[in-house]
């Protein structure tokens, strides 16, 4: 699969098939939105887990030295917490764009309470795009964090900013937490 997947996605879902179309945001869209939404929900995903597996070399790394972004892998018995956000079919041009780097639509249940759902789009970078690093140890990953910068900033940036917003919303993941505390050792590190 090419690393730009502007193409691919346009021809992924009939948008106009949705009555409501509604975006599932599972990293930064917890806590930042460059976007026009009709409304916003806290929502979850099943049978999903957040991983930074994803390489960024767009936006928290460059195409030497790649950060490190969030991704989900499949995990049966899991729940995803994130942000569903109603929006119209014209913002998919923007997202399509920011999320070239090896994201691709797909569809999802979205679940707002255990007896409310709908079905939603949410951008995943499988283990077949090229910009995918895959698991390492939480020091490898929290390492690469510390090292990485990109057009939107600071990669550490984008992983303390996450990490508190899931606190904000009492959200525990256990992943983003332990690479939180490596993040934070190696910072200190730097300091001492
Ligand atoms: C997000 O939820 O912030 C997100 C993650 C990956 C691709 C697009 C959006």
């Amino acid at each position: 699969m090419p690393h730009d997947t502007q193409k691919l996605n346009k021809q992924r879902q009939d948008l106009t098939q949705f009555s409501e179309i509604w975006l599932f945001g599972y990293g930064s869209l917890i806590y930042k939105v460059d976007f026009p939404f009709i409304t916003s929900r806290p929502a979850t995903i099943k049978h999903w887990e957040r991983r930074f597996w994803q390489g960024s070399h767009d936006h928290r790394g460059t195409p030497e030295a790649p950060g490190r972004v969030l991704t989900l892998v499949p995990k049966p018995e899991s729940e995803c917490f994130g942000m569903a956000y109603q929006v119209t079919d014209d913002v998919f041009e923007h997202l399509d764009h920011r999320e070239k780097n090896g994201y691709l639509r797909h569809e999802v249940e979205i679940f707002f309470t255990s007896e409310e759902q709908t079905v939603g789009l949410v951008y995943i970078g499988d283990e077949h795009n090229e910009a995918f690093l895959g698991p390492e140890s939480a020091t490898t990953i929290a390492q690469q964090i510390l090292e990485s910068r990109g057009p939107s900033g600071e990669n550490r940036d984008y992983l303390l900013n996450l990490a508190n917003a899931l606190r904000d919303h009492n959200v525990y993941d256990a992943h983003v937490f332990e690479i939180e505390a490596e993040l934070k050792k190696l910072i200190r590190l730097e300091w001492s």
